[in-house]
């Protein structure tokens, strides 16, 4: 469906020196520092899939967002989607696409919510009764219809998010890019975000892309995860293997009813405050049931608890490295 092959982009960055000798000479004979943004990324991304590209800021997502949404021309490599290179065919590669960047509207200032949607009807060239089926769809999952009349100047933040996604679909894509959509949203509007998004992927079957800094969408959303770094691909595959092999441990917390507790031989005892013991072990080799088992033969538990890795953790550790 999808696919990014050694995808590079640089960036030229005007260099200024300080000052007003610095301003004027940068006019005469600007300098340029290169930016690689985006170092060789090759991903393949199957229809149907819900995919959390993530990164810490400045990774490059946006910019790689960019390039797969034919808003970007990458520096080197391509893009392909269901098989069409995007810079040969922008304009009809484009049509297949939805793209919302949770900071900037694609939606005219001044027009009103439903005028926007009417323009792009034309710019899509959309039948009208495929237009009304869509709204209306859209409509039960995101309730616009109150909004619909309202200038987009005039909306708040989640009601203009609401707007971006609604004529981000209304060409009914195949493909959504999201650019951190639940940016600034408030409880209920990211729940009615993540419901639009499992919805148009189980109904519409709309591959959706989606870069986040929300772990709460990431668990949610996606099953597969690609994570870059200074433009690099980092991680790429399914959400729990990558935290199984990022974080192969569990930590089983036992109170004791003294101070006494016993050494397991699978595990490590990491900590041995009071009452209180901490055993370190591989989730492949052993189940929290069977030390649980195998010490209370030895000595009377009173309460066990089970620390593991959240995907937090696996972030800090993945961007990390
Ligand atoms: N138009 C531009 N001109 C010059 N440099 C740019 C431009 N856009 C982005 N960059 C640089 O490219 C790098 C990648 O930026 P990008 O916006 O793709 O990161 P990101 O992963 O989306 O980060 P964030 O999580 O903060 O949104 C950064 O170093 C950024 O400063
Ligand atoms: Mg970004």
């Amino acid at each position: 469906m999808i696919e990014a092959q050694n995808l590079c982009k640089d960036y030229a960055l005007k260099l200024k020196e300080p000052g007003l000798k610095g301003a004027l000479k940068g006019l005469v004979m600007p300098g340029y520092k290169t930016i690689h943004a985006v170092r060789d990324l090759s991903f393949h991304i199957d229809k149907g899939e819900i995919v959390g590209f993530i990164g810490p800021n400045g990774a490059g997502k946006s910019t790689t967002i960019k390039m797969m949404s034919g808003i970007l021309t990458p520096t080197k490599g391509r893009v392909l989607i269901e098989g069409r290179d995007i810079s040969k065919y922008r304009k009809e590669v484009v049509r297949n696409i939805g793209v919302v960047f949770g900071q900037r509207s694609q939606l005219n200032w001044d027009l009103r919510l439903g005028e926007s949607f009417e323009l792009l009807k034309h710019i899509y060239q959309i039948d009208q009764a495929d237009f009304d089926r869509t709204l209306e769809d859209l409509d039960q999952i995101l309730g616009i219809r109150e909004i619909i009349d309202k200038p987009v100047r005039q909306m708040s933040l989640g009601q203009r998010v609401k707007g971006d996604l609604v004529a981000s679909m209304i060409h009914s894509p195949g493909v959504l890019f999201l650019d951190e959509p639940t940016i600034g949203l408030d409880v209920s509007a990211k729940y009615a975000l993540r419901k639009f998004i499992k919805e148009i992927n189980r109904v519409r079957k709309t591959t959706v892309i989606l870069t986040t800094h929300d772990l709460g969408d990431i668990q949610e959303l996606c099953e597969r995860l690609i994570i870059i770094n200074h433009g690099v691909m980092m991680e790429d595959g399914n959400l729990s293997e990558i935290v199984d092999r990022i974080a192969p441990y569990k930590t089983l917390v036992v109170e004791y009813y003294d101070e006494s507790a016993p050494e397991h031989p699978g595990c490590e005892m990491t900590e041995h405050d009071g009452n209180v013991a901490k055993y370190k072990f591989l989730k492949k080799d052993l189940t929290a049931a069977e030390i649980i088992a195998d010490l209370s033969n030895i000595k009377t538990i009173k309460d066990v608890s089970i620390e593991e890795a959240g995907i937090d953790d696996i972030i800090k550790i993945a961007y990390g490295s």
